[in-house]
């Protein structure tokens, strides 16, 4: 087999592939292809890439792979990460115990439970049940160390406003996948009456008045942002009248964060439309709810069964949530079948055909989703352009794809990949969540032995996903090494001598 690390940069064509035979017409990607040739330059890599994470951290785990392996059988879904972790937040909203089950044991949520616990709130954890008591708050201010942890914890802003009158947050500030601010939150709490300062990074919103309840308002989102849509969700749930919530997120997250709070007893109607309407009420009461399963985890493992060219029945999904995955699989000839209520099963194809690919908010193909189908299309049969539009730094794991052989260049936030015949293993570095299963993918995919070191952005959002590729039959294991982070300048990796631009900072 060929081994593609060693190759240089132009051998494609030896394959019988060049970039003026694009096998993808368009206008778009003409001009792409000869806009980077005019602008093609090279970048540095190892030994200098940059750290994502403390460079001196010793004994740090890593997760090597044998790719190749055919995989078989059934995986199960965890609970939706993003959705337990606002489902966490909601249930301060309720002076009462409730209860989230089918909730993913993973470090957000245990980072979600310790700001829960640090406001005052009781957390239990009881198998995959979470008991959250927020009958007493015993503070407004949520700990920086915490809330820098993990962005989605800014989302307790509304809740405390509509609980307590007042929230201090720290900024959650930027992240590896893009700056992410918070500026629609904070209008929209505006427009719901807060008054809000933001002083030395901290985000202090309160409410004025002798009953200090928000009231409700007609909020116009100019971006259907997902976190701020769930935030005045919460936030008008205890306000006084009705709020209207235009160009609203229509995650099936944030149908979930609705459904729970009906069952504490809120007024919602429209969720999973653009247009949410609020009727606040004063109290809410216990309750007892189901987690939805994860659609980004259930989609990164119908992608496994097509890089490893498997058969692999996942569930539980709710079909309906993958609709743009399994599009997108069916594009590049990937068969996936629904089986029973909860299940689909995807046939893999010999043959992956390329396919272009935009990321857009809900119902349109997941940002979450597009690192793991970038790994996919690397062994596709020609060329192929990824278009990232919700996040403006989301494609870190591009150098790491192709330090295994992958031929990928960047133009701003469209990456164009060109399809080879076989990746091979190689140490690479996880920058992100999703680029870490993007890694994993390629690693079970690839020609020998691929070491992926950063697993605690995987260890954030996928749960016991060792075991659960270990059981369909995958080749992986997890070690401590006492190597630095980085440090790869010992391997015996031989990068394309004129490797992909990387100009999505220029
Ligand atoms: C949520 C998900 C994340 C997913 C993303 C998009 C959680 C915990 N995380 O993140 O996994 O990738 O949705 O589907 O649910 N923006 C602003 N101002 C704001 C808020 C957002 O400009 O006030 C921008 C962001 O910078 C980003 C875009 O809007 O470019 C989308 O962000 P948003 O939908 O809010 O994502 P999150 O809720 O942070």
């Amino acid at each position: 087999m060929t081994n593609h690390a060693n190759m240089r940069w132009g051998e494609n064509d030896k394959l019988g592939k060049s970039w003026d035979n694009c096998n993808v017409s368009g206008k778009i990607k003409t001009e792409f292809v000869t806009q980077l040739i005019a602008e093609d330059r090279p970048i540095t890599f190892s030994p200098n890439l940059p750290n994502v994470h403390s460079p001196a951290e010793e004994n740090v785990s890593i997760l090597e792979i044998w790719g190749g392996q055919p995989l078989s059988g059934q995986v199960n879904v965890s609970g939706a990460k993003n959705s337990a972790l606002v489902l966490m937040a909601g249930a301060v909203l309720c002076p009462e115990e409730c209860s989230l089950r089918n909730v993913p044991s993973l470090v957000d949520v245990s980072c979600m439970s310790e700001i829960l616990a640090a406001l005052g709130v009781k957390v239990k954890r009881e198998g995959d049940r979470l008991v959250i008591n927020a009958s007493t708050i015993g503070q407004s201010k949520a700990p920086y160390e915490l809330v820098s942890q993990l962005r989605a914890s800014f989302f307790v802003i509304g809740p405390l406003l509509a609980r307590l009158g007042v929230a201090r947050i720290p900024l959650p500030g930027g992240c590896a996948i893009g700056a992410r601010p918070v500026d629609l939150h904070v209008r929209g709490l505006q427009a719901l009456g807060a008054e809000v300062q933001i002083d030395h990074g901290i985000v202090y919103a309160y409410v004025t008045g002798v009953n200090k309840r928000l009231k409700g308002a007609k909020i116009y989102l100019d971006y259907p942002s997902v976190g701020a849509t769930e935030t005045l969700m919460m936030a008008a749930t205890l306000a006084d009248g009705e709020t209207t919530i235009e160009n609203a997120a229509q995650e099936p997250e944030v149908i979930d964060l609705a459904n729970f709070c009906r069952a504490m007893g809120a007024k919602i109607r429209g969720a999973g439309t653009n247009t949410i309407t609020i009727s606040g009420v004063s109290r809410l009461h216990t309750a007892d709810y189901s987690i939805i399963p994860d659609r980004v985890e259930a989609g990164t493992f119908l992608v496994a069964g097509a890089i490893t060219r498997s058969e692999i029945l996942v569930s539980p999904v709710i079909p309906d949530h993958l609709t743009a995955v399994i599009a997108k699989l069916q594009a590049m000839g990937v068969q996936v079948v629904k089986e029973g209520s909860h299940g689909v099963r995807v046939i893999p194809s010999q043959n992956i055909l390329a396919t272009d690919i935009e990321t857009l908010p809900y119902p349109g193909f997941p940002t979450d989703m597009q690192a793991q189908f970038m790994a996919l299309l690397t062994l596709s049969e020609g060329d192929s352009i990824i278009s990232e539009t919700v996040f403006e730094n989301r494609l870190g794991h591009v150098p790491e794809l192709s330090r295994m052989g992958a031929d990928i260049r960047i133009k701003g936030n469209h990456a164009i990949i060109r399809g080879v015949p076989m990746l091979s293993g190689a140490p690479v570095v996880a920058t992100d969540l999703r680029a870490s299963a993007a890694l994993v993918l390629a690693g079970l995919a690839a020609n020998g032995k691929t070491t992926i070191q950063g697993l605690h952005h995987m260890d954030r959002g996928y749960e016991q996903i060792e075991s659960k590729l270990q059981k369909l039959g995958a080749r992986m294991h997890r070690i401590k090494s006492d190597a630095k982070l980085d440090d790869r300048s010992n391997d015996a990796v031989v990068l394309p001598s004129k490797p992909p631009m990387l100009n999505q900072h220029s």
